[in-house]
C-alpha cells in the first residue's frame, strides 16, 4: 500500500489539467482501479487482519481523494488568476449613463400652459382633429368663399370633412351645449397645406382660450394674457400689445405681441422690433354668438389663439419649427422633463 500510494503520488505530479486527473481517478478510485483491487484482498484474511487492512485502505483512499481535490483546487485557482491577469479593466473609461425617456417638448408646453390657465379659472376642453367645414369654418362667420376654406390651404378628407385649420373648431361645439359663463381653453394639434419650413409645418399646434360672460372685456383679455405671458416665460415685467387685425370670428381683432426679453433695445429674436407676435385674438363676434344660440345682446367674450410651437421657439430661441417633428435626439435631448 505504501508502493502504491507512492506510485500515484509520483504520477499526480506529473498531471497538468483536470482531465489528466480525472484519468488518474479512475485508475486509483474507479471500480476496476487500484484501490479497489486491494477491497478485493480484504476477504482472503484473517479475521484479526481484517480490520487493520481495511483501515490502511480506506486511509489510503481518503488520501488519494484529498490529494486530487486539492489539485483541483489549485487548476481553478490558477485559470481565475491567468484571466483576470488577462482582463484588463481601464478605470479612467467614462461610465455609461442610464437612458431616462422623456416627454417631447410639445407635450411638456402644453402641460405647463394647460397649467397656467388653469390656475386663471379655465378648464380644458378638446376639440376633433377631424372636423366638419361647419365648426372649422360656417359657425366662426367664414364666409363662403373665404380663402381659408379653399383646399389650396386645408386638407380636405372627403367634401365638408377636414383636419381641423386652428383649435378654433372647439368654441362653436362648447358654446352651443355650455351656457355662459364660459371659460375654456382647448390645446391640440392643426393642420394647414403650407410648404414646410423653418417658420411653418403643415402640423403644428395651438393653443385656444374663450371667455364668455356678461363683462368681458379687452381689459380682461389683455389681463388674463399678459398674467399667461409672464408665467410661461418665466418673467415679471411682460407687456401684451394689440396691433389691429382681421378674423371673421372677432370684432375687434387683433395680433397679439409681448414684450421681448431685450425690453425694447431690440435683439435677433425679435428682429429688432423689442416685440415678439404670440397670435390673434378679439372679442367674440355678434354672429357667432348668434350662431351658437347665445343672445350677444347680454353676453359678450373675448378669445385668443396662439401657437404653440411659435411660443417654445421664442422661450427656448429655436429657429426652425421642423425640429419638432424630426426626432432629432440631439435637440430632443435638450428639454429633459419627467
Ligand atoms: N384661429 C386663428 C388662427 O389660427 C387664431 C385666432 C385668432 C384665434 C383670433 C382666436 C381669435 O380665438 O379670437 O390663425
Amino acid at each position: 500500500m505504501k508502493e502504491l500510494q507512492q506510485q500515484f503520488e509520483h504520477e499526480l505530479l506529473k498531471c497538468r489539467t483536470a482531465d489528466d486527473v480525472e484519468v488518474l481517478r479512475l485508475k486509483y478510485l474507479g471500480r476496476k482501479g487500484a484501490v479497489q483491487a486491494q477491497m478485493k484482498q480484504l476477504k482472503d484474511l484473517q479475521a484479526d487482519e481484517k480490520a487493520d487492512f481495511g483501515a490502511r485502505i480506506n486511509k489510503l483512499k481518503n488520501y488519494i481523494e484529498e490529494k486530487i481535490e486539492s489539485f483541483l483546487r489549485q487548476i481553478l485557482e490558477q485559470q481565475r488568476a491567468e484571466q483576470i491577469a488577462q482582463e484588463h479593466i481601464d478605470v479612467t473609461l467614462p461610465g455609461r449613463s442610464s437612458w431616462a425617456g422623456a416627454s417631447h417638448p410639445i407635450s411638456v408646453a402644453l402641460r405647463d400652459q394647460v397649467r397656467i390657465f388653469k390656475d386663471l379659472g379655465f378648464s380644458v376642453q378638446v376639440g376633433p382633429q377631424v372636423e366638419s367645414d361647419y365648426y372649422n369654418f360656417d359657425v366662426l362667420n367664414f364666409a363662403e368663399d373665404h380663402p381659408a376654406k379653399d383646399m389650396q390651404d386645408t386638407f380636405y378628407i372627403e367634401p365638408g370633412v377636414l383636419l381641423r385649420t386652428h383649435t378654433s373648431n372647439a368654441q362653436g361645439r362648447v358654446m352651443e351645449r355650455t351656457s355662459p359663463p364660459i371659460r375654456i381653453v382647448c390645446p391640440g394639434r392643426c393642420f394647414r397645406n403650407e410648404e414646410v419650413s423653418a417658420r411653418s409645418h403643415v402640423f403644428f399646434h395651438q393653443i385656444e382660450g374663450l371667455c364668455v360672460d356678461e363683462t368681458s372685456s379687452m381689459q380682461d383679455l389683455a389681463w388674463t394674457l399678459t398674467e399667461f405671458a409672464n408665467k410661461y416665460f418665466q418673467r415679471d415685467d411682460v407687456k401684451i400689445r394689440f396691433r389691429p387685425s382681421y378674423f371673421p370670428f372677432v370684432e375687434p381683432g387683433v395680433e397679439v405681441d409681448a414684450s421681448c426679453t431685450c425690453s425694447g433695445k431690440g435683439c435677433q429674436l425679435c428682429k429688432y422690433t423689442g416685440w415678439l407676435e404670440l397670435g390673434g385674438a378679439g372679442m367674440v363676434h355678434a354672429q357667432v354668438l348668434r350662431n351658437v344660440g347665445i343672445d350677444p345682446e347680454k353676453y359678450q367674450g373675448y378669445a385668443w389663439g396662439f401657437g404653440i410651437e411659435r411660443m417654445i421657439m421664442l422661450r427656448h430661441a429655436i429657429k426652425d419649427i421642423r425640429l419638432f417633428s424630426e426626432n432629432d435626439l440631439r435637440f430632443l435631448h435638450q428639454f429633459p422633463s419627467v
